[in-house]
């Protein structure tokens, strides 16, 4: 539990640095070496009409209702829509890159490129 939350925390820092384009503190290293992989590539702008096509398997689990699974007694999901952009595509890069580290994430987001992960962090962070 202590270190998931604290991985949270790294993913926040990581969207931070990843915003601010600095990293001063040693903490900060990991987080700035995260953050310099998308800037090292072409910027890839995201949309969120492509990322509603692309939804179609994350809606099982981040189901825009309830945030529920389909089997609520076992976990809940963080809500992530209305969530910013930048924190969103923080999250799927860090869980890509293995920085952040869930199964079910981590498996998902291995299957997403740059553009993918850029369209549904558009679209989350647009959908009401
Ligand atoms: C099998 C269930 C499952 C599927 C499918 C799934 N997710 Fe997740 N997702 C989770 C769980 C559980 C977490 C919380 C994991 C953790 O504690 O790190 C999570 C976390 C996230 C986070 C981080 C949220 C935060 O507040 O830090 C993002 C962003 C995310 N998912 C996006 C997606 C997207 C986009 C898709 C579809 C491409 C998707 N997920 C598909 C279960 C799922």
């Amino acid at each position: 539990m202590l270190n998931k939350f604290k991985r949270s925390v790294v993913v926040a820092m990581v969207a931070a640095a990843g915003v601010a384009g600095v990293a001063t503190s040693s903490f900060a290293q990991g987080a700035a070496k995260a953050a310099a992989q998308p800037a090292a590539k072409p910027a890839v702008v995201g949309s969120a009409e492509a990322g509603a096509k692309k939804n179609s398997m994350c809606i099982g689990c981040h189901g825009i209702a309830e945030y529920k699974t389909a089997f609520p007694s076992v976990y809940r999901v963080p809500k992530i829509v209305g969530q910013s952009e930048k924190y969103l595509e923080a999250a799927l890069l860090a869980y890509r890159s293995g920085e952040r580290n869930h199964p079910s994430m981590t498996g998902i987001a291995k299957g997403l490129n740059d553009q993918d992960i850029a369209d549904l962090a558009a679209y989350y962070a647009n959908k009401k």
